[in-house]
């Protein structure tokens, strides 16, 4: 076996260099754990459009050891259940699990603000590489981690073991927090929930702080970090932009099949005020999941090669669906929710207030509803009284108070 500690120091000075690595703790750390340890079997790599396995039994030692330090995310798991050792050749699929690129969990880390005999309980296991980072700066028995998929989990462990950590790693379902070992002084998640569970916020203790990724659209969630006050509420800001997969039971089913059936009635037909392409950005995509919960954002082209534009909400049957119209656009809608009269006004209002980025947003929490300040605009989203406790079952309601 190859010896990594240069390697290590290398991955520690480049996130030192890259401002995501502050603390001589957490910088050892980094120097301390083998990245490689956690990718056993192997790892899924992208190559044009498919994802080609490379496992370490049966590698160059030298290129390995590359792959494993390399500041990219390591995807370990496709579609819930295949690992690299079990396909020769590139294959389709979704990532379900991996190590996530040390440039997001150590800065989220970093972020915790930990000091030492702290608890810490993380969601998300996954590879287990967080955790022993965690481990060796609080030692194993101050670091909980859940992961929700059993395998992953047996893997977790055994590489954490054979780190030198015997940390407490649970299988189960995070968004449940791990109420047996609470109450936490601080709570990391690192995979992307819909909302903050308010079991972690009962479980974490006052003045202690949760670090998880908020939203459902990969490229438009970000990273909150609150604090939690003695009387079940917490508050804090968006810290930044952050890309997750998503918690597994919150994972949408990605719309497909024939989108003309879905849009076959419209009850509205009218200009865009702003255009639907401010979607592909960062900011707005963010303000558009508060708008309009539920919603996916599809892109599709026809075969003679014309782009489609679309919001769908499968659960609630609404949709909007833009074409060019000139310089601009027009919009049809249809469903309950007129989900684009919503996003529209919270980007114009948003514009309004002179398009703060997206750490200008503050964020208050209660059991029953998470409103987001961003400027003079206020999205409040909240749990109904139809919640029977499945995920699924959620229902949203929203309130749009303009500038
Ligand atoms: C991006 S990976 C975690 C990265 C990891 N912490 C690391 O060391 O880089 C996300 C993990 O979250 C897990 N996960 C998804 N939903 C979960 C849930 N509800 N509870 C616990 N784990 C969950 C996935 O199975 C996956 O292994």
């Amino acid at each position: 076996m190859i010896d990594t500690a240069s390697e290590r120091r290398a991955l520690a000075g480049r996130l030192v260099q890259a401002g995501v690595l502050t603390t001589p703790a957490w910088r050892a750390a980094v120097e301390s754990v083998p990245r490689e340890l956690f990718l056993n079997p192997g790892v899924f790599l992208q190559e044009e459009g498919r994802w080609r396995p490379v496992t370490a039994v049966g590698s160059d030692p030298e290129k390995w050891v590359k792959i494993a330090y390399t500041l990219d995310t390591l995807t370990t798991q496709l579609d819930g259940h295949l690992t690299a050792d079990q396909v020769s050749e590139p294959v389709a699929g979704l990532p379900t699990s991996s190590s996530t690129t040390p440039a997001l969990v150590v800065g989220m880390i970093e972020s915790l603000d930990v000091e030492t005999g702290h608890q810490v309980l993380e969601i998300g296991t996954g590879t287990g590489y967080s955790a022993a980072v965690m481990c060796h700066r609080l030692g194993e028995d101050n670091v909980t981690t859940v992961e929700v998929d059993p395998e992953v989990a047996a893997r977790a462990d055994a590489a954490l073991e054979a780190a030198g950590f015997s940390t407490w790693t649970v299988t189960g379902d995070g968004l449940l927090g791990h109420p047996r070992r609470a109450p936490y002084d601080r709570v990391i998640a690192t995979c992307a929930v819909r909302r903050i569970p308010h079991t972690w916020i009962r479980q974490t203790k006052p003045g202690g702080i949760i670090v998880a990724t908020v939203g459902t659209w990969a490229n438009g969630s970000g990273l909150a970090k609150v604090t939690v006050n003695g009387d079940g509420t917490a508050e804090g800001q968006i810290i930044g932009r952050a890309s997750f997969m998503q918690a597994r039971s919150q994972a949408a089913v990605p719309v497909s099949g024939d989108l003309s059936a879905r849009t076959a009635y419209a009850d509205s037909d009218r200009e865009t005020k702003v255009s639907p392409l401010m979607l592909d950005e960062w900011m707005p995509a963010f303000l558009a999941q508060l708008a309009a919960p539920g919603a996916q954002y599809v892109r599709a082209a026809t075969s003679e090669g014309a782009q489609l534009l679309y919001l769908f909400d499968p659960e609630r049957e609404s949709f909007a669906e833009f074409t060019p119209n000139g310089d601009g656009w027009r919009v049809r809608q249809g469903g309950p929710v007129a989900l684009w009269d919503n996003v529209e006004q919270a980007l114009t209002a948003w514009q309004a207030a002179g398009s703060p980025d997206i750490t200008a947003v503050r964020l208050h929490i209660t059991a029953g509803c998470h409103t987001y300040w961003i400027g003079g605009l206020q999205i409040t989203t909240r749990a109904s009284s139809h919640w029977i406790g499945d995920e699924s079952a959620l229902r949203w309601r929203h309130r749009l108070t303009g500038p």
